[in-house]
C-alpha cells in the first residue's frame, strides 16, 4: 500500500494511485508552465517549449481562433495522463478565459483536487477567487503552489494572510523561501527537512536537493549566505509560532491548504508540489449519484460524461466525449449502458490522452479520464454502468446571462443553422432556445466572447456565416412544476415560450420583475436558473 494520509484506506492500489486534479489560477500566473514542468518530470514530453505555444495562443481572440482550428491540440489537452513515481495523475485543463465558467465548472466536477497557483507578486486575484468558490462548493482538497519567486515578491506572510483571510482556509507552510527576486536562493522544504537550491542556470533542471538534520545543522551556513540565514530562521520561528501544522486530514476535507513556494519557469519547486500532490492529494472519490452514491473500488465500471468536443475532424461530424470513470477497471471493448438511452454501447476506440499524443485506452481505472469518440449519442451528464439506472448527480446547467439572436447570412441555411446550434448545445458551449412563436433561434452564453467564438466556429465547421443581433429578452428560466399547472402557464405566456434543445421548457423575458410577478402569482410553477443535466 502507498505510504500516503487518505481517506479511503481500503482501494485496490490501481486506484490508490491515481491524483485527478484540475489546476486553478488567474491568467499568467504560470498555469501553462506549471502545466509543462509536469508533463516534463512525468516523462510525458521530452522538452519544455512543447506547452507553451498554447498557452500563448490563449491571450487573443485571434489565436484563440487559431487554435480552436487546431482542435487536435485542445482535445489533447483536454486531459492529461502521466506518471510521477508510484502515483499515476490525471490533470484536467480547464478552460482559462472567465468567459468560459459553465464549461469550468462542469471540469471541476471531474476531479478529486484542485492546484492553485498564485502569483508570489500579485496574490490572490479576482479569476483566482472565482474558481476557488466553485471547488469550495464540493469541498475540492486544494494545494497551493506560490509561483514566480525568482522576481520580486511579496512578504511570504502577507501572502498566507492574504489566502487565510480571502478565501477562508487555513495555510499551512509546506517550504519556505529563502531570500527574494533577485537573491532568491531556494526553499527549505519543511516537510522533508531539506534544502532546495534553484538553479538559475538551467531552466529545466531539478534543483541540487541536500539534506538538513534540523535549522541547526551546520551544512546550511555552507549554502546559505549568515544574513538570509538568520532571516530564515526567524522566520521559520515565527511560522512556527503563527501558522497551523500540516493536518492531512484537513487537507483532504478541504480546510487547510498546503502552500510551495516555487518557481515553474525555472523547474523549481514543481518536484516538491507533485510529491504533495501524491501524498496529500486525495485518491479517487466516492462520487454522489442517485439512487445510490457510486464508490470506486466497485468492482462494476461506471462513469460520466463532463465534457463534449465535437467537430474535432470536421471532415467527419465526430465528437468526443470525456468521460471520468467513477468506479471499476473498464477494459477496451466493454459493453456499457448509456443510462439516459437504456441502450448499450460497444466502447471500443476509447482514448487516453498522453500530452500531445491520443492513443487507445486497453484500460482505464476509476479516477482516469477516457475520451469516447460518438456521433452525438453521449452528452454531458450522461452515466455510463454496466447495466444499473445510476445517474451521476450535480453536474449543473446554468441560466444564460446574455441572450442573442441568430440567423444565417443565406436564409435558405436556417435548417443547416439548427443544425450546427443543436451539436454546439450539446456541446456545452451555448444555450440554444427556440421560440414557440416565430422563427429563429435565441442563442444564450456566459460571456460575450463566446458569441464571437461560436460565429467562427459556425463557419468554420459548417460553412456557415452568421449574424448574432439583439434579441427582445435578457433572462431564461427553466418552467418545472405539476403537468397541468405548466401547460396552463405556457398556454398563456406563449409570447415568452421557448424549448431547450432537449425539448424542456424555458421562459424567455427582459425584466426580472416578471419572474418575480411569476414566483409571486403563480407559485404552482417553478422558474429556475439552472437544471442538472441528464
Ligand atoms: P498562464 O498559463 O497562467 O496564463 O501563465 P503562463 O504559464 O503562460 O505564464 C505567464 C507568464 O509568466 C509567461 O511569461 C511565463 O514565462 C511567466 N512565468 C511563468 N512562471 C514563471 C516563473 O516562475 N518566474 C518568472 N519570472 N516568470 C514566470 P510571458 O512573458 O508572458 O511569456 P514568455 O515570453 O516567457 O514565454
Amino acid at each position: 500500500m502507498l505510504d500516503t494520509a487518505q481517506n479511503r484506506p481500503d482501494l485496490p492500489p490501481e486506484i490508490a494511485r491515481r491524483r485527478t486534479f484540475a489546476i486553478i489560477s488567474h491568467p499568467d500566473a504560470g498555469k501553462t508552465t506549471l502545466t509543462e514542468k509536469f508533463l516534463l518530470f512525468g516523462g510525458a514530453i521530452q522538452m519544455a517549449g512543447q506547452v507553451r505555444a498554447k498557452g500563448e495562443a490563449r491571450r487573443t481572440r485571434s489565436d484563440f481562433m487559431q487554435m480552436e482550428k487546431d482542435r487536435g491540440i485542445s482535445v489533447s489537452a483536454s486531459a492529461m495522463s502521466f506518471d510521477f513515481k508510484e502515483f499515476r495523475f490525471n490533470l484536467v485543463d480547464t478552460p482559462g478565459h472567465s468567459d468560459f465558467s459553465e464549461d469550468t465548472y462542469r471540469t471541476l466536477t471531474a476531479v478529486d483536487a484542485a492546484v492553485m497557483v498564485i502569483d508570489g507578486a500579485k496574490g490572490v486575484e479576482s479569476q483566482t477567487r472565482k474558481l476557488f468558490e466553485v471547488c469550495r462548493l464540493r469541498d475540492l482538497p486544494i494545494l497551493t503552489f506560490c509561483n514566480k519567486m525568482d522576481r520580486e515578491s511579496r512578504d511570504v506572510f502577507e501572502i498566507i494572510d492574504e489566502i487565510q483571510e480571502n478565501l477562508a482556509i487555513d495555510v499551512t507552510p509546506a517550504s519556505w523561501p529563502i531570500g527574494q527576486g533577485r537573491d532568491f536562493l531556494g526553499c527549505y522544504d519543511i516537510l522533508r527537512d531539506r534544502l532546495e537550491l534553484m538553479d538559475r542556470a538551467d531552466r529545466n533542471k531539478v534543483a541540487e536537493s541536500i539534506e538538513i538534520n534540523g535549522l541547526d545543522d551546520p551544512k546550511l551556513a555552507e549554502h546559505v549566505p549568515a544574513a538570509l540565514l538568520a532571516q530564515l530562521r526567524e522566520e521559520l520561528e515565527m511560522a512556527r509560532e503563527l501558522l497551523p501544522k500540516l493536518n492531512p486530514q484537513a487537507v483532504l476535507e478541504g480546510h487547510m491548504t498546503p502552500i510551495w513556494f516555487g518557481s515553474a519557469i525555472n523547474s523549481f519547486g514543481v518536484k516538491e508540489l507533485m510529491n504533495g500532490i501524491g501524498l496529500y492529494g486525495p485518491e479517487p472519490q466516492i462520487q454522489s449519484a442517485t439512487p445510490r452514491e457510486i464508490l470506486p473500488e466497485e468492482s462494476k465500471v461506471s462513469g460520466f460524461v463532463f465534457k463534449v468536443q465535437a467537430n474535432m475532424d470536421p471532415k467527419h461530424r465526430d465528437r468526443v466525449a470525456f468521460v471520468r470513470m467513477a468506479s471499476g477497471h473498464f477494459k477496451r471493448g466493454m459493453k456499457l449502458t448509456h443510462v439516459r438511452s437504456k441502450k448499450p454501447m460497444a466502447i471500443s476506440n476509447p482514448v487516453l490522452f498522453l500530452a500531445s499524443d491520443r492513443e487507445l485506452a486497453e484500460e482505464a481505472w476509476a479516477g482516469d479520464i477516457i475520451g469516447i469518440p460518438n456521433h452525438g449519442q453521449l452528452r454531458i451528464g450522461d452515466t455510463l454502468t454496466e447495466g444499473e439506472a445510476l445517474r451521476v448527480t450535480g453536474i449543473p446547467s446554468f441560466a444564460p446571462e446574455l441572450l442573442q439572436g441568430v440567423r444565417a447570412g443565406d436564409p435558405m441555411k436556417s435548417k443547416h443553422l439548427e443544425k450546427a446550434l443543436m451539436q454546439f448545445a450539446e456541446e456545452g458551449a451555448a444555450k440554444v432556445f427556440k421560440p414557440s412563436i416565430g422563427s429563429g433561434f435565441i442563442v444564450g452564453v456566459v460571456g460575450q466572447l463566446q458569441f464571437e467564438v461560436l460565429a467562427s466556429r459556425i463557419e468554420m465547421e459548417y460553412g456557415l456565416p452568421v449574424r448574432f443581433e439583439a434579441s427582445q429578452f435578457t433572462s431564461a428560466r427553466w418552467v418545472n412544476g405539476d403537468r397541468v399547472a405548466v401547460d396552463k402557464f405556457v398556454t398563456a405566456n406563449k409570447q415568452h415560450i421557448a424549448h431547450d434543445h432537449d425539448g424542456d421548457i424555458v421562459y424567455l423575458t427582459r425584466l426580472q420583475w416578471d419572474i418575480d410577478r411569476i414566483e409571486r402569482d403563480h407559485p404552482e410553477v417553478k422558474l429556475t436558473a439552472t437544471k442538472e443535466m441528464m
